[in-house]
């Protein structure tokens, strides 16, 4: 906004090229937290050369090969398995406990991005012996990110941190025993995704598609305003088995969210919550 309150003419372009994006592509960053989208679309314009926000919506509305360009500005792909290790401690020792008492299990993972947290959960699984009544879901709305996510290899680079992260989680394995190294890659065993379902699922747009015991949907809501979060909680308590799980991320909190009475803190530090019996 100007000073006197009025729009400025980048303001009216942003909207313009959000609602155009919705129209043309169902894509919804209408409720996206305005500042960060912002300063990811004058990054996109110039660095796709698109001149202007208006010329960036040209190209986006005429050419769909522009779309994937530009969901990878306006999607975040920062991750790391094992992130935040504690959230996985608390998994193990106040999450797993209750998941033992089920026959089987479904796990959504949602804004998994390359797969990172998925891959994470799948060997903490394993670990715990709860791999093979396992159904996991995992779900993104940028394709590009749920195609590295299936073919599940990163940077040799990376594993250190990795490592480090699983370890500090209670490992009970070495991370090692899940992947090959190849020149500067680390491949990861496709049997972690054997019990696997990759999807295209939007917490902006889409609905509940199955009951879920734990949903893990850590660094997605911090990018969404709080209408757009009241969704997605709304979204996730309506997915929950009674007394089932939300792990949100360090960042995040259900505390001002109008789905908060239907939860409560299970492990505070963490953002773990529980379902209440209703
Ligand atoms: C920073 S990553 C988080 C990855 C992982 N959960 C973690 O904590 O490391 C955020 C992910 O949310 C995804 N995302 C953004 N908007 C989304 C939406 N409306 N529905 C589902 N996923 C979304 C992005 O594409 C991105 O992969």
């Amino acid at each position: 906004m100007t000073d006197d309150d009025e729009p400025s003419v980048e303001d009216i372009e942003i909207e313009l090229l959000l609602e155009a994006l919705y129209r043309r592509y169902h894509y919804d960053f209408r409720h996206y937290a305005r500042a960060s989208i912002k300063r990811r679309l004058f990054q996109a314009r110039d660095r796709l050369g698109a001149g202007s926000i208006s010329g960036l919506q040209e190209q986006v509305l005429r050419d769909p090969d522009a779309l994937a360009p530009l969901l990878n500005y306006l999607t975040v792909q920062v991750s790391e398995m094992f992130r935040d290790p504690s959230y996985f401690r608390a998994l193990r020792e106040k999450v797993v406990p209750h998941l033992r008492t089920y026959p089987s299990l479904k796990i959504w993972v949602a804004g998994c991005s390359n797969g990172e947290e998925l891959y994470s959960l799948a060997i903490l699984f394993r670990e715990e012996g709860l791999e093979q009544r396992t159904i996991f879901y995992a779900t993104d709305i940028n394709p590009k990110a749920l195609r590295a996510a299936e073919a599940g290899v990163y940077p040799l680079s990376q594993i250190r941190k990795f490592t480090e992260n699983h370890q500090k989680s209670g490992a009970r394995t070495s991370l090692s025993d899940y992947y090959t190294a190849d020149y500067d890659r680390a491949i990861f065993d496709s049997s972690l995704r054997a019990n696997v379902v990759f999807s295209d699922h939007s917490l902006a747009t889409d609905s509940v598609f199955a009951e879920m015991h734990l949903i893990s949907c850590r660094n997605v809501l911090i990018y969404f305003d709080r209408a757009l979060q009241d969704r997605a909680v709304g979204l996730f308590d309506s997915s929950l088995v009674r007394r089932g799980f939300l792990g949100l991320g360090r960042k995040e909190s259900l505390r001002f969210s109008a789905h908060a009475a239907a939860f409560e803190d299970l492990v505070r530090d963490e953002k773990l919550y529980q379902r209440r019996d209703r």
